[in-house]
């Protein structure tokens, strides 16, 4: 992201340290990414530690330091949902939209990542594409979801 922009939203927060999450969001929801020389700069103009910012963005699963799509899929990896067949659900989402974990599709529209529990243990396997969650999925049920979203979106996938 542009300088002039980091520093306007960081301004906006009147250069408080406390309102790092604040900043960091703002700038991952408009750039869809959190990039090395942000954090470095919105180090720089809040005077901390870029050590800091970095522990920040990589601990919670809301930052990302790479490119998101439109829709983001975060597919649990959990004991529950594995157990109840979350590595079949995983196998259809990487192979319809030919992606590994943690990759997001050229045209930017999708991005899949692992998640380790979305809070619906007992209807697992779970996944959630962007606030939407499915439960109880297995292949037929995945591919099914997967084909009314690519209707939906106008993607012909
Ligand atoms: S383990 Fe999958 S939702 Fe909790």
């Amino acid at each position: 992201m542009e300088r002039e922009k980091i520093k306007r939203i960081v301004s906006k927060h009147r250069h408080e340290k406390a309102a790092i999450l604040a900043i960091l969001h703002e700038i991952q929801v408009e750039d869809k990414q959190l990039e090395t020389e942000s954090l470095n700069y919105i180090a720089q103009l809040l005077k901390i530690p870029v050590a800091n910012v970095y522990g920040l963005a990589t601990f919670y699963s809301a930052f990302s330091l790479g490119k998101k799509g439109d829709t983001k899929i975060r597919v649990c990896s959990g004991i529950s949902c594995h157990i109840n067949g979350a590595d079949e659900v995983i196998e259809v989402l990487k192979s319809k939209f030919n992606l590994e974990m943690g990759e997001t599709t050229w045209d930017e529209k999708f991005n899949l990542e692992k998640v380790h529990c979305l809070g619906l243990c007992s209807i697992g396997p779970n996944v959630a594409f962007n606030m939407d969650t499915y439960s109880k999925l297995n292949k037929e049920r995945i591919e099914m979801i997967i084909e009314i979203l690519h209707k939906r979106t106008g993607d012909s996938k």
